[in-house]
């Protein structure tokens, strides 16, 4: 990573790395941020199937809902753009759970964690810092698996990002999803969505959206559309082009050197002990 592009485009915030398209100031409020008992949060770290889970429940609502910016994207006026949005919100977010205003706990809001392989995390990130702008230069895959397993990335550790949620996981408000579930069986985790979200969707409108959403249908859509900077679901670019790369489960496999494989292994091992993963 150049040190140069390092200094100007991350800043770190309570020891953990953000763009500058996340303002100091802006992270200093979310502390006070006022949630709505009704909101909505998608919670991911960077990479995990955001921009699908997206997608998907955007088309199951058939009132009206605003997926907004994420919370800790921009500058303080967001935060006030937020305030004033009268739909009901559905607000993506890449916060560790201690970062999270706590008006969402509070309110004991529904949250939706989508987590994913982070060997497959960590090759998508890789080719994200390369073709993002937004993002430090990297120079090699290697050098970028260093970085990770460090939690030297924006964002931070994928470990103690997955961990501070996966405390939570038994809450009742908080639902936790798998990448890998939803390339497995999307319909079946889309119904596991709707029943949480209370919603009532038909069978026939869940395959009719499962088809919507598929990595080709919401690849080409991206093609047609022109990205508003303004708005975006990743507080890392606004640039959906960028999201939908090769949208597989074990594209590791094509990356890692069998010695990656091994030191990655005893990380996760040592890391994840406490977890149920
Ligand atoms: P790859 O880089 O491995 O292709 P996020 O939205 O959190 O940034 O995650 C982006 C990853 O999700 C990318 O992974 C992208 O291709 C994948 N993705 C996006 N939409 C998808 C879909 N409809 N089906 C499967 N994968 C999808």
């Amino acid at each position: 990573m150049s040190s140069s592009g390092e200094a100007e485009l991350l800043h770190t915030f309570k020891g953990i790395p953000f763009t500058t398209r996340s303002s100091p100031e802006l992270l200093k409020s979310l502390d006070t941020f006022d949630a709505r008992e009704d909101d909505v949060l998608l919670v991911s770290y960077p990479k995990s199937g955001t921009h699908w889970l997206a997608g998907v429940i955007t088309k199951l609502y058939n009132t009206q809902v605003t997926i907004t910016s994420p919370i800790e994207f921009g500058d303080i006026s967001q935060l006030e753009e937020l305030n004033k949005l009268s739909s009901k919100r559905i607000i993506p977010t890449h916060l560790d759970y201690n970062m999270l205003p706590p008006n969402f706990k509070n309110k004991k809001c529904k949250m939706i964690y989508i987590s994913r392989n982070p060997k497959d995390t960590a090759v998508s990130m890789f080719h994200y810092y390369r073709d993002n702008p937004n993002l430090p230069t990297i120079d090699t895959w290697t050098a970028f698996f260093d970085l990770f397993l460090k939690g030297n990335v924006v964002c931070g550790s994928w470990f103690d990002h997955f961990l501070s949620w996966e405390e939570h996981e038994d809450e009742k408000n908080i639902l936790f999803l798998f990448y890998e579930d939803m390339k497995k069986d999307l319909p079946k985790v889309v119904k596991e969505i709707t029943l949480f979200l209370s919603l009532n969707v038909s069978d026939n409108d869940i395959q009719d959206i499962c088809k919507k959403s598929s990595f080709s249908e919401m690849k080409n859509d991206t093609e047609k559309e022109n990205s508003d900077p303004s708005h975006t679901v990743c507080a890392l670019t606004s640039n959906r082009k960028l999201i939908f790369r090769k949208g597989a489960v074990g594209d590791w496999k094509n990356y890692f050197t069998p010695k990656q494989n091994i030191r990655f292994q005893e990380i996760f091992n040592e890391k994840m002990k406490l977890s149920k993963m």
